[in-house]
Order: C-alpha cells, then sequence, then structure tokens
C-alpha cells in the first residue's frame, strides 16, 4: 500500500500551521494574555514582555506571545528555557541585550499550583528598576497572568486536536479517493489566482485556501462504489453523492471560529448555482459570497480540464468555451471572463 503523507494529502504541514496559527493569535483568549501583558510591563516598568506557553504533552514550549508585538530574541528564549531547566525557578540575567544596548532579562515561570503553564521573561529599562520592582511585588503581579495563560493554552490544545482529526480526515480521504486530493490542491491553486487577480483582501485569500481544500471533505462520508465508479451515477447514487457538501461542512462546524465561517460556506455552497438551481439549499447568486462563487467556478475549470476514468482532459480553450455557456445560470460571468484572462 503506498505510504501516505500529510504532504501529499493537500492538508500540508505549512497549511495546518497557517491555520492555527491564525486562530491561536486572533479572539478574545489572544486578546486577554496580550492586554494582561501589557498591563504587567507598565506596572513593572518592563520595556518588553515575553510569555512563553509551555505544553506539557509537547514537553515544550508551543507559542509566544509578545508586548510590544513581535518576536522574540535568542537571549529571552534562552532565559526562558533556564528558567524550565531549573525547576520552574526565576532567573534573572544582568546583561540582557535589546537594540544594542545593556537591559537586564528575568524570567519567572507561570505556575498554577505546581503546573507549569508557560514562562514570562521580562526585559527592564535598568538594571535596578527591574530587579527591586521585581524581587518586591512579584507575588502581586504575576497571578495577573495565570488565569488568561491557562485559558490561552485551553484554547490552543483544543484547537491542535481539532487540526489533527482534520488531518486524519485528509489522510483517510486520500486513501479512500486519490483523484479528490490532487484535485482539490489544483482548485485550490486556481481560486487563489483568480481572487488574487479579481483583488480580494488578505481575510478573503485564507478563507479561500482553506475552503477551497475542503471543499470535498465530505466525501469521506460518501460510499467507496459511488465515489470510484467509473460510469454514470444513476439517480439514487448521485442523491447520496449530494450529501458531501453538507457532510462536509459538519465535519467544520465544531471548528467554531469566525475565521472558519466563510471556508465552511465554500464548503457548503461549491455546488450551488447562480440562479438557485444547485444544491444543497437552491441558494442564488445574492446569497453566494465572492469566495464561493470562485471556488465553484475553479472547481468546475478543474475538473474539466483533467483526466477523468471516462474522458481525456479538454484543451484550456474548450473548457473555457464550455463554461462561457455556464454564465448566467450556473456561474459568475465576472470571474468566468477573469479566468479566462488568466489562463488565455
Ligand atoms: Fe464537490
Amino acid at each position: 500500500m503506498k505510504e501516505m503523507r500529510i504532504e501529499e494529502s493537500g492538508l500540508s504541514r505549512e497549511l495546518i500551521e497557517t491555520i492555527n496559527e491564525k486562530l491561536t493569535t486572533s479572539g478574545d483568549y489572544y486578546k486577554n494574555i496580550s492586554d494582561a501583558l501589557e498591563v504587567l510591563c507598565q506596572r513593572i516598568g518592563a520595556v518588553k514582555g515575553l510569555i512563553k506557553l509551555y505544553s506539557r504533552y509537547d514537553k515544550d514550549f508551543i507559542q509566544d506571545i509578545v508586548w510590544p508585538e513581535g518576536l522574540s530574541t535568542r537571549e529571552e528564549n534562552d532565559v526562558a528555557q533556564r528558567v524550565l531547566d531549573c525547576g520552574n525557578k526565576p532567573y534573572f540575567h544582568s546583561r540582557g541585550v535589546k537594540d544594542g544596548a545593556n537591559h537586564p532579562l528575568m524570567g519567572l515561570p507561570l505556575l498554577n499550583n505546581d503546573y507549569p503553564l508557560g514562562v514570562a521573561v521580562f526585559t527592564g529599562e535598568t538594571y535596578d528598576g527591574l530587579r527591586v520592582f521585581l524581587q518586591n511585588d512579584l507575588h502581586n503581579y504575576i497571578p495577573l497572568l495565570i488565569v488568561p495563560a491557562e485559558n490561552m493554552l485551553l484554547h490552543r490544545v483544543l484547537i491542535e486536536s481539532y487540526l489533527r482529526t482534520i488531518e486524519s480526515l485528509a489522510i483517510a480521504l486520500e486513501a479512500k479517493d486519490n483523484y479528490t486530493i490532487g484535485h482539490s490542491n489544483m482548485v485550490m491553486a486556481h481560486s487563489l489566482a483568480l481572487a488574487t487577480e479579481m483583488n480580494l483582501n488578505e481575510a478573503s485569500l485564507d478563507a479561500i485556501e482553506i475552503g477551497a481544500l475542503m471543499h470535498d471533505i465530505g466525501k469521506i462520508g460518501v460510499r467507496d462504489e459511488i465515489l470510484q465508479k467509473e460510469g454514470q451515477l444513476t439517480g439514487d447514487e448521485f442523491e447520496e453523492m449530494k450529501q458531501h457538501p453538507i457532510i462536509g461542512e459538519q465535519i467544520l462546524v465544531p471548528l467554531k471560529h469566525e475565521m472558519m465561517d466563510l471556508p465552511r460556506k465554500i464548503v457548503r455552497w461549491h455546488h450551488e448555482r447562480m440562479d438557485g438551481s444547485g444544491y444543497p439549499d437552491g441558494v442564488k447568486s445574492d446569497v453566494l459570497p465572492i469566495e464561493v462563487r470562485i471556488v465553484s467556478v475553479a472547481d468546475i475549470f478543474e475538473a474539466l480540464t483533467s483526466d477523468r476514468p471516462y474522458r481525456k482532459a479538454l484543451e484550456i480553450k474548450e473548457a473555457i468555451e464550455i463554461m462561457k455557456k455556464m454564465v448566467p445560470n450556473h456561474i459568475d460571468g465576472d470571474i468566468v471572463k477573469t479566468l479566462e484572462e488568466l489562463m488565455l
């Protein structure tokens, strides 16, 4: 049996990481911990703050929260690691460097009872200021970070376990139906090219990337003999096949995050038509977001221009001619026009 890897399954590691990153750096949990870090830095006179969240499952730091927004430095990371290696004891480094000048660094464990949530590293403006303040008032202020850190960690664990489920489904779908995954990758590429050409914003491009890759994930719930049938589907078989957008949407429902709203619509509505004659809901163009309409066009174009068991791939020109006849009832004319400009 062919060895399956996530890189081949369409839901690439990079994409999983992108989704993870977006889901964990937006929303209330991230804002709460960022706000708490900012307040704390201002109270203790730190010029920079870093929280590194720690996962017992991974036995490693899994996320940075930095104030002011930016990246952590190697020195800060070394201090955080030192705190961890010393059994979660505070660690003071007097000769940290920031912007070419000497600044002290203080690493403090974030503990809930004895359970490590992470490490906070503060960069002081002056040597004494930070040290004296932290030594005197530490116990009053660090608890401010505990609840937001714990909430953020729980949120992150939930997201990661859900993403792992999606990865598993993608691998399972690949085993079941090899065609779908390659097809989804191509639909994603065409959709992103169209969306970029049509000047859609970053949020739309992200939604299209996820939605296009997952648009047929619901085929996991369609029987093999239907998915792999080489001839024409019977009426009943087609009815079962038509369930895949609904199943796909249900797969994504538990990921309750606003950034998944559009991908869910793409998955559910990619077989809808402009005049309302599509499935599963029969919604019309006024309800279908541009992102959904783009993926629909890319889906049809990709299907026409790739080899299928029952026919050879069509030439691009021929495919676009067929698609022009599907305007305006089935697909969006502006998108087909953009496709023609891009492809011919
Ligand atoms: Fe589909």
